[in-house]
């Protein structure tokens, strides 16, 4: 039922306004079109009411208001700007500069700061106090991000986004009077502390006290008013953190999390380390031309016309002469879902290769196991249903690496709402936080699972089992307290990761899926798990039936393979036997591939992720999100689509979508299904 909201009306500098009743005079004047100046105040935070900036005069009285904090009032007659309350506004402003070390010219801040908006913006163009120089310390112990506690206002914005956004509660005030600062845990650096970086509390800083460590400089950045905002997500992880990227002559210069609105997840708007800080960052030696590696080892530039007749020559004669068998397709799960169609159509239908798969195909193998054997209902649960349930078990995960979103809210959980964690088999950062943690080395896993299911199922203790797996004494004894606690829960959830997945063995899997179906089902027909997958768009990849079943052959029959890279990712492929035999094999990639750099014989440069639009699936599979291109590839490059275009055209293969707007509703559609 809708609850139905009284109605103020009052005046807001001479204007009648009506608005709803529980507003704050800020809030209604914004409404209305009324500026008022804030500093202290972020919409997406509790109001605190600490700068005064925001002050106004209420009915006439000289006594100012700080509007940010005093709700809305029938009858009330606010007066927004006047010469005095002006008056008052720069006094404080300069105090605030006099207090601390605000020389704009040498903070990297400059021309992105809010203090330094608002200065000019109330004319402050000299101090009437005195400086206090007061020396405060800097941490620059982090790789993402810098504090300078000389550039603080102590506006507190940092400290409510950490407790209310992230629910980590780091930050807080440290000592009193002029050596007041805030501080991280009990007086530690970031790096000691336990901050996430996850870089909430940066981004709302108002001034340069806490600044980006990449791409920071005032000379890259330059004035925030030129930069380009473009809306997108981010694709590292299958969470698709909706983000802005900030972009300036085909620089980007900064990314940031959506804070505000209800945007329907639980993150409220946060990113990760992973997706505000490393795209920033410069990787791996970009190609920008066609390469072909000579008959004495070394690596010359070819044109596209050369590189083009190169690759399909060599994979269209192999399917000659030695039928599909010869060939093989490799891909990283990193790509979008609309390469990845390309990638398996132009190897399936054009090369006819029989063996193709992703480089987390043995990730894959288990879960495909479990639906093989058919035993239990096998679609996962949301991520975003982790807030909601009452107990946690972490098996064979460690989030902060894989999905690190995921860590902050069981963290929240935790802290906040009580939440039961239970850790077993993986540490994580969460590891301190949690209920429960039992730690086995990898091998020891299944055995674990094992006993889990004994004691859950009422079929034993499972007493020799963790024996077997090494448990001590205590480990013993949380084991026995993580049945009960997960007897007693009545909305539990498996989160299961990479560690448990990749011993390529169904059955434990299928234990877990069956001890998840014993809570009963989610309304959505979804089971109480959700696996942890190792890529970006893993979940698309395995749905579109990229990934193969069969395991890749140790010793092969294959003659020429493609392989398709995403970011610097090629460990995995530098270990594969069968690609070390294979007569020719040629890689599409944004970077030169160091470790396969004598293992490949051709090098087709792609766009690197941020260049490329397209769109990827969420990490249990049920969504999808569009990225948008944020950054032009290098001049020389071509994108995916005209790459397989031509690839295709040359080994006489016409897929049935000729644009890439059919391509991609092809690759919805095969992802809905
Ligand atoms: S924080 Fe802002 S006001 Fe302070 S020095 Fe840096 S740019 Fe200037
Ligand atoms: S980076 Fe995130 S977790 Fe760390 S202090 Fe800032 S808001 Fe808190
Ligand atoms: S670090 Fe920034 S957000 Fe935090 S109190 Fe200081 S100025 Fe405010
Ligand atoms: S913005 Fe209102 S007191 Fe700071």
């Amino acid at each position: 039922m809708e609850t139905k909201v009284n109605k103020v009306k009052l005046s807001i500098d001479g204007k009648e306004v009506l608005v709803d009743d529980g507003l704050t005079i800020l809030e209604a004047a914004r409404q209305n079109g009324i500026d008022i100046p804030t500093l202290c105040q972020h919409e997406a935070l509790s109001n605190w009411g600490g700068c005064r900036m925001c002050v106004v005069e209420v009915d006439g009285s000289p006594k100012l208001i700080a509007s940010c904090v005093m709700p809305v009032r029938s009858g009330m007659a606010v007066v927004t700007t006047n010469d005095y309350i002006l008056e008052c506004r720069r006094t404080m402003m300069e105090f605030i500069f006099a207090e601390r070390n605000h020389n704009c010219m040498f903070c990297p801040q400059s021309g992105d700061c809010e203090l330094q908006k608002l200065a000019y913006e109330l004319q402050m163009d000299h101090l009437t106090v005195a400086f206090s120089f007061n020396k405060f310390p800097t941490d620059v112990t982090s790789e993402y991000m810098a504090i300078d506690h000389n550039r603080c206002i102590l506006c507190g914005r940092c400290v409510r986004a950490c407790k209310e956004i992230v629910g980590a509660s780091v930050l807080n005030f440290q000592n009193r009077g002029p050596k007041n600062l805030i501080g991280m845990d009990l007086d530690e650096t970031r790096e000691q502390s336990s901050c996430y970086g996850c870089g909430i509390c940066m981004q709302v800083c108002p001034t340069g006290a806490m600044v980006n460590r990449y791409r920071s400089h005032y000379a890259v950045k330059g004035h925030s008013k030129d930069w380009q905002p473009l809306d997108t997500v981010c694709s590292q992880c299958g969470l698709l953190c909706p983000t802005v990227n900030f972009v300036k002559d085909n620089n980007l210069l900064n990314i940031e999390g959506k804070l505000t609105g209800d945007n329907g997840r639980p993150d409220r708007g946060q990113l990760c380390y992973k997706g505000r800080f490393e795209a920033l960052k410069n990787t791996g030696k970009r190609l920008d031309s066609p390469m072909v590696r000579s008959g004495n080892g070394t690596w010359e530039k070819s044109t596209w016309d050369e590189i083009l007749k190169l690759v399909s020559g060599k994979l269209n004669d192999v399917k000659k002469k030695e039928g599909g068998e010869a060939i093989f397709g490799l891909a990283s799960s990193a790509a979008s879902n609309e390469e990845l169609v390309l990638f398996r159509d132009f190897m399936t239908q054009g090369c006819s290769a029989v063996y193709v798969d992703t480089f987390d195909g043995a990730h894959f193998r288990t879960v495909a196991g479990v639906y093989k054997e058919g035993k239990e209902a096998f679609r996962e649960a949301s991520w975003k249903m982790i807030p909601q349930a009452d107990m946690v078990m972490l098996l064979g995960a460690a989030p902060s690496q894989s999905q690190p979103m995921i860590s902050t809210l069981l963290g929240k959980g935790i802290l906040q709402r009580s939440q039961k964690v239970a850790v077993l088999g993986e540490t994580d950062p969460i590891q301190p936080y949690a209920t429960y943690y039992i730690p086995v080395a990898d091998g020891a896993l299944p055995l674990l699972i094992g006993a889990l299911k004994a004691g859950i199922k009422g079929s034993g203790d499972g007493g020799k089992l963790l024996e077997k797996a090494g448990l001590d004494a205590d480990a013993v004894k949380a084991f026995h307290e993580v049945v009960k606690a997960f007897s007693d829960s009545v909305n539990p959830l498996f989160v299961v990761g990479e560690k448990l997945t990749g011993l390529e063995d169904p059955a434990v899997l299928a234990d877990i899926a069956s001890l998840a179906k014993q809570k009963g089902l989610y309304p959505d027909n979804t089971l109480r798990l959700i696996i942890l997958k190792p890529r970006g768009n893993s979940a698309g990849a395995w749905k579109m039936g990229i990934s193969s079943s069969n395991k890749v052959p140790g010793k092969s029959k294959w003659k020429a393979g493609l392989v398709l890279l995403g970011e610097p990712d090629d460990s995995y492929l530098a270990a594969l036997e069968g690609l070390k035999s294979a007569g020719f094999v040629a890689a599409i990639s944004p970077y030169f591939p160091e470790s396969l750099a004598d293992q490949v014989d051709a090098l087709i440069p792609k766009p690197a992720w941020l260049e490329e639009e397209g769109t990827f699936t969420s990490v249990e599979g049920h969504e999808t999100a569009y990225k948008q291109k944020t950054l032009q590839a290098p001049a020389g490059v071509m994108d995916s689509w005209e790459i397989f275009k031509n690839l295709a055209e040359r080994v006489g293969f016409k897929p049935e979508y000729q644009s890439w707007k059919n391509l991609s509703k092809k690759a919805e559609h095969e992802i809905k299904k």
